[in-house]
């Protein structure tokens, strides 16, 4: 009997600081995935880099009340990365024992967040494989993972952003000058971010021109292209947005209301931060903010999912009245349970498992429609 499941492969952990929660989420993206209708395949990547067949993996969580490991550092046996090729598998040699075809059809889900990972250089690699996997394409990854080419982006397609500037910083820049042109141009405070990371690594909140110079450094030590943007002063919403080409959906939006000064690492992974699901928002709000979720997402070219934060300057708190402003484009979301891109789906409708089915669906159709473009000479 030929098994006609999906083959998903899960892959997770990764280089970035965001190793753990890939694990945690793609314990549940494996928890969730209906059995019926796929062959789950873990492989997890350690801190190091190195790739692992997640056999001891999927054992442990095959057993009841078991979990996978949150490490993945001894969990099973190396996988070679080579791509291979659709239908240039080698022929077998006159008289070898002939194995029979692997018909299966395989999804890749990188459940793998930030650099690295969510930021285009996995895509490319199951692109190169001729793989389809769910999320966004290559280009569309590392727009969303570069904070500066999102806002350009954004701006092109006329959005609502905070004031920025974005700084090289190198050997040859000079720093006091730089200093002086943040604050002319943006006053303060200002937050300062590496253009390519993700969880608020690397990110301060700087209040005036003598923590200026050491938050520049603290940036470009994660990447060289640092973004200084002022405060926004409003409330803090995210959407979940879904869907390839002309078919794209909004959930309703949720808030954060962040546990520190602002939303930093320890407040996003040791649940500092209240998540309201849905935001107290009135439906006139709630509508706007689709619509802009949507038309950002559209303007970075992602397609199967991103969640899509913004800055609601609502005038409620005493603070300004601009409105909405997008800060960041997330194209692979925490998927655990206290994420708030699961959770958003839910509440807008889509239950966990039949949102990893229509990510598959939303994989295969994408990898369908390059087929029908050439990508080679023949
Ligand atoms: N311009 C800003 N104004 C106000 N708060 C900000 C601003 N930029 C970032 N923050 C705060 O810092 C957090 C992390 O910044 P963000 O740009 O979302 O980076 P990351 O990709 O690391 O999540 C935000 O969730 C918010 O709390
Ligand atoms: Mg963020």
């Amino acid at each position: 009997m030929t098994d006609a499941r999906i083959r998903l492969v899960v892959l997770y952990g990764g280089r970035s600081a965001e190793h753990d929660v890939s694990c945690v989420s793609a314990r549940h993206v494996l928890a969730a995935a209906d059995p019926d209708r796929y062959e789950v395949v873990p492989v997890g990547i350690t801190r190091e880099g190195r790739w692992v067949l997640g056999t001891q993996a999927a054992r442990l969580l095959a057993a009841p009340g078991s979990a996978l490991p949150d490490r993945l550092e001894a969990a099973g046996e190396p996988v070679e990365i080579l791509p291979v090729l659709h239908g240039s598998a080698p022929t077998p040699h006159a008289g070898a024992p002939t194995t029979p075809p692997d018909t299966a059809t395989t999804v890749v889900f990188p459940v793998l967040h930030g650099p690295l990972g969510e930021d285009g250089t996995i895509q490319g690699l199951l692109e190169l494989a001729e793989v389809p996997y769910v999320g966004a394409g290559v280009l569309a990854s590392a727009v969303c993972m570069d904070k500066a080419a999102t806002k350009v982006h954004l701006a092109h397609a006329g959005l609502p952003l905070v004031r920025h500037v974005t700084v090289t910083i190198d050997d040859h820049v000079d720093r006091d000058r730089a200093v002086r042109t943040i604050g002319d141009t943006l006053g303060f405070p200002v937050f300062v971010k590496p253009a390519n990371m993700g969880s608020s690594v690397g990110v301060s909140k700087v209040d005036g021109p003598e923590g200026l110079a050491a938050a520049l450094d603290l940036a470009a030590s994660y990447d060289r292209r640092v973004v200084v943007e002022e405060s926004a002063r409003g409330r803090e919403i995210e959407v979940a947005v879904l869907g390839n080409d002309d078919d794209v959906r909004a959930s309703l939006p949720g808030e954060i209301v962040p546990g520190a000064d602002f939303y930093d690492y320890s407040d996003k992974y040791d649940d500092g931060a209240d998540l309201l699901v849905p935001a107290p928002l009135d439906d006139d709000e709630i509508d706007a903010v689709r619509e802009l979720a949507v038309a950002a997402y559209r303007a970075c070219g992602v397609e199967g999912l991103a969640r899509v934060d913004f800055f609601y300057e609502d005038g409620r708190s005493g603070h300004g009245t601009r409105g909405w402003l997008v800060n960041e484009i997330n194209t692979m979301p925490g998927f655990t349970p206290i994420s708030m891109y699961p959770k958003l789906w839910a509440v807008s409708g889509l239950e966990y498992p039949a949102l990893v089915d229509r990510l598959v669906e939303l994989a295969l159709e994408r990898h369908a429609r390059q087929l029908r473009h050439r990508r080679t000479d023949h």
